[in-house]
């Protein structure tokens, strides 16, 4: 199944994690309709610019021309450790993927050691857009 690949390769991307303030560190795998996958990790500075590992992959994706996308698979844990808890993307992230994609974008993530689903609609229903309905 796609989804225990993605989340695979979402935990596997956390070993590029730059994130020694935080020492947590999070991958993604981000699948496009086409059926490319582009993964991601956290990335994180002195400031606080950091960017997670969401829209790392959404960067990657959209910087090499793709435009359609299926699902994002997210992993995230504190550094060298398996992960434990649930990590779901936050806010700007949330808002960030809205403007790419449907309404039936998948969000899959682990939570102790299960795939948990969810759809872009369940994390951010009443999404702000001024261009689309
Ligand atoms: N982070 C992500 O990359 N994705 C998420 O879904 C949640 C949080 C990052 C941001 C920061 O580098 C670190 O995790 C701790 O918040």
């Amino acid at each position: 199944m796609n989804k225990e690949n993605d989340i695979k390769l979402a935990d596997l991307a956390r070993e590029n994690s730059y994130s020694p303030y935080s020492n947590f560190s999070v991958g993604a795998a981000l699948r496009c309709k086409n059926g490319h996958v582009f993964t991601g990790c956290n990335i994180e500075n002195h400031g606080i610019q950091s960017c997670c590992a969401e829209r790392t992959a959404f960067l990657k994706a959209i910087s090499e021309g793709e435009k359609e996308f299926e699902s994002i698979s997210v992993v995230g844990a504190v550094h060298n450790e398996e992960p434990t808890s649930e990590c779901t993307p936050c806010g700007y992230c949330r808002q960030f993927m809205s403007e790419f994609v449907d309404e039936n974008f998948k969000i899959y993530t682990l939570s102790s050691g299960e795939i948990k689903e969810y759809t872009i609609k369940d994390l951010l229903p009443n999404g702000f857009t001024n261009h689309k309905d």
